[in-house]
């Protein structure tokens, strides 16, 4: 089935680039990480992106100050569904706000995978999100076999529906389209895989949005400074979430330099 054309609107949405530290850093590492980046990001003129840090929870507390009034954002890995309660161990929504998050990310494959996340879970999870007045960032992505039986875009299009929140609009929700296979493997989806299926999301976010066209679709999977330009530049990739190199400060901005070129 071919698509119908699309204009793409890279030119037009604030590309987003989003750094995913997952489980890495101590109290000192993530200062130093987070302080070096601020140096950085200093010395940049006007900034034609958004950038937001996304360090372990145990960090965010220590990190929030540093990045404040720095124009670099935080936001939370992942949050509970449920405003508060006898949930042991987990974190929500409220409490990632009252840090001084302004985002959280839903339905990484890491929670998918390793804690079991359903699309309705990560739907809850993202709705918690836009209610304790954070942006999300909704991740969707196929893995190897998937991607091998030819249902990469049917397990796309399944995860979208179910894990969207119900009227996600631009001005909150963003979407990262991560291939399984492609995270922390130094392998990146062809700008040709990239294209095609950022424009089957974009194609069916006009049934599951009233702005299809202002949601940001970011692309994540082994992004570095090296292929960050390309990526952007493909149709309907409006930023990167960043995992590895995201851990290196001069490696983070050199992504955002190459996205701002
Ligand atoms: P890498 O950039 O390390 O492949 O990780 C991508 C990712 O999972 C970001 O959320």
């Amino acid at each position: 089935m071919s698509l119908p054309l699309i204009t793409p609107n890279t030119t037009v949405l604030r590309p987003l680039i989003a750094g995913n530290w997952k489980m890495h850093g101590l109290r000192a590492d993530g200062l130093a990480l987070a302080s070096a980046l601020v140096e950085l990001q200093r010395s940049e003129g006007v900034r034609n992106y958004e950038m937001v840090l996304f360090p372990p929870a145990t960090l965010i507390g220590a990190v929030e100050p540093v990045l404040r009034d720095s124009g670099v954002g935080v936001g939370g890995q992942d949050c509970h569904s449920a405003e508060r309660g006898a949930f042991t161990g987990d974190v929500s929504a409220a409490m990632l706000a009252d840090l001084g998050c302004s985002y959280v990310i839903t339905g990484h494959s890491e929670r998918r995978q390793h804690h079991g996340e359903t699309d309705a879970l990560v739907k809850a999870k993202a709705t918690a999100g836009l209610r304790a007045g954070l942006s999300v960032i909704v991740c969707v992505g196929e893995t190897q076999a998937e991607r091998d039986s030819g249902e990469a875009k049917a397990v796309i299009l399944r995860q979208l529906a179910g894990s969207l929140p119900d009227g996600s609009t631009g001005d909150r929700v963003a979407i990262a389209y991560e291939p399984v296979w492609a995270i922390g493997t130094g392998l990146t989806a062809t700008a040709a895989d990239i294209a095609d299926m950022h424009a089957t999301i974009r194609q069916a976010l006009a049934d599951l949005s009233t702005t299809p066209d202002a949601i940001r679709l970011l692309y994540g999977g082994s992004v570095k400074a090296a292929n960050a330009a390309e990526i952007v530049a493909t149709a309907h990739v409006n930023g990167v979430l960043v995992g590895g190199a995201s851990l290196k400060a001069d490696e983070f901005q050199a992504i955002a330099e190459a996205v701002s070129r």
